[in-house]
């Protein structure tokens, strides 16, 4: 007696065809499972055995074997249990074999016989999709993410459930809706609670209009990591890849919940400074996405950025100019996407005095030129907008509330669009004077790109046509602030 299921295993974001094959045969009772499956995978045997108790079905007499194929892709978690389970029961007749083969299948059990989801739902379902499947069957939380992949979500609570639609005797609810939450649900803090801070305001709305990256940095206290923090609620909601490439990637990395199924809004990290290269970047035996990759299409706050160690920094380089990440892994190599609006904050230095009006800097040369060089010239050759965020005045501080986030967004949006139209090109003066630009502070051959695309922006914001000489100088204006270049 043979039967086999369909499921998918995950090769970092992809999924790759699994075939679920059972065998019974003979008398003596036995339960294997092979094809380089992991420890969780392994365990599927008790969670199986259990379930389909729970089910009120029959655990076949004779030797089990479960093989799951190809042989040689390894296979993790506990998703397998669904496909297994309902093989087992085709394989001994009790569901049909020629139905269940028309499905694809994904989800843990629980002892007493309940389909729990998995990560990666998405990546499957869209991975069922192109083997030619319209229907997976999978726990209710998956299903909005099967929906988003295109393909029939049939949601089961139970095993028993699946067992009954399976055998044509009742079918689950449909799945209804979507499930996006609507924009309005999703609250960043609002910018109108910064008060003052003129120039981190307009660097951080130039920032979101041209997907620039950003460095905020000052004495403490004074508004940078709540600046940071409000630039997601000024970007463009994503667009349907977008949301579809994020899901993706939350999904594998287990961040979707109940409340949040589907990633709509541009994706915010700001992982801790003691985080690992590996946290950052990705990797493991997985290998799993890393920050970088989570930030994908979002933004990526680095907060106090000199307290990060400094291969963490320096593995940034990469994903920061290719937009992607590869990690190599035993048996191949996986690429993740990693198109990230990186946001640093810092202070100018240990103490925290410098660049501000009211205090003295008492770092010794040594302490602060330890400080210095943990942020490499390659590094912050990489931020195209700087900003000293200084202390603010107490005028300014009870000064009524500033501009929403709402009124900066639709001038961010109306610049996108510029942008994506008829981009500005720069006048001749322009160019004359990014020319002299690069002679004189020097600027790098990036810095030159960096400072060309800061002043694209600028003039877009302004609904300016043309590129002009007073855009180049305000881009200028954001590459070497003086408070950063001193010694
Ligand atoms: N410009 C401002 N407008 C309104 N509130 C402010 C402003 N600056 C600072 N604050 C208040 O101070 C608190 C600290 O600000 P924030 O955390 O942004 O400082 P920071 O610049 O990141 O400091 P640090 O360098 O110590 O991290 C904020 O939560 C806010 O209450
Ligand atoms: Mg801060």
């Amino acid at each position: 007696m043979l039967a086999r299921a369909v499921s998918h295993a995950l090769v970092g974001l992809e999924a790759r065809r699994v075939e679920v094959e059972v065998h019974v045969s003979g008398q003596v009772p036995g339960f294997t499972i092979v094809g380089l499956v992991d420890r969780a995978c392994q365990e599927a045997k008790e969670r199986v055995r259990s379930g389909i108790a729970s089910a009120e079905r029959q655990w076949p007499g004779g030797r089990i074997t479960v093989s799951l194929a190809p042989a040689g892709l390894r296979k993790e978690g506990s998703g397998f249990d669904l496909p297994i389970a309902l093989a087992i029961l085709a394989a001994s007749h009790q569901v049909s074999a020629e139905r269940l083969a028309e499905h694809a299948a994904l989800g843990e059990l629980a002892l007493d016989g309940r389909v729990r989801p998995v990560d990666g739902a998405l990546a499957v379902a869209e991975g069922a999709r192109r083997s030619g499947l319209s229907h997976l069957l999978c726990a209710a939380e998956s299903a909005a993410e099967v929906r988003l992949a295109g393909i029939e979500a049939v949601p089961v609570e139970h095993l028993a459930d699946a067992v009954a639609y399976l055998r044509g005797e009742r079918s689950p609810p449909p799945f209804e809706g979507d499930g996006r939450p609507a924009l309005a649900e999703q609250d960043f803090p609002d910018l109108a609670e910064v008060r003052g801070q003129e120039r981190g305001r307009r660097a951080l709305e130039l920032a979101a209009a041209g997907n620039h990256n950003l460095l905020l940095a000052g004495p403490p206290g004074t508004g940078k990591t709540m600046l940071a923090r409000r630039l997601p609620g000024i970007l463009p909601p994503l667009g349907d890849r977008e949301i579809l490439e994020s899901t993706r990637i939350h999904s594998v990395a287990g961040l979707l919940s109940h409340e949040r199924p589907l990633v709509t809004a541009p994706p915010f990290r700001a992982p801790h400074h003691s985080s690992s290269a590996a946290a950052l970047v990705g990797g493991g035996p997985g290998p799993r996405p890393g920050e970088v990759t989570l930030a994908h299409r979002g933004v990526l706050l680095l907060d106090e950025l000199p307290e990060f160690a400094r291969p963490v920094l320096e593995a940034l380089r990469q994903p920061l100019e290719d937009g992607f990440v590869s990690v190599a892994r035993v048996g191949g190599r996986a690429v993740f996407p990693a198109r990230f609006q990186l946001v640093g904050t810092m202070n100018l230095c240990p103490c925290g005095g410098r660049g501000d009006g009211a205090a003295e800097c008492t770092c010794s040369p040594q302490r602060y030129a330890a400080f210095r060089d943990k942020l490499s010239r390659a590094l912050l050759d990489r931020f195209d907008l700087v900003v000293v965020v200084p202390r603010s005045r107490a005028h300014e501080l009870a000064a009524a509330p500033g501009e929403g986030s709402e009124d900066v967004r639709r001038r961010v949006l109306e610049a996108r669009g510029r942008l994506g139209e008829h981009r500005p090109e720069r006048t001749r003066e322009a160019d004359e004077l990014l020319d002299r630009a690069v002679e004189r502070i020097p600027l790098s051959g990036r810095g030159r790109v960096r400072v060309a695309r800061v002043a694209r922006t600028a003039a877009a914001l302004a609904g300016s046509r043309d590129v002009l000489p007073v855009h180049v100088a305000e881009a200028l204006a954001y590459r070497s602030p003086r408070e950063l270049s001193a010694r």
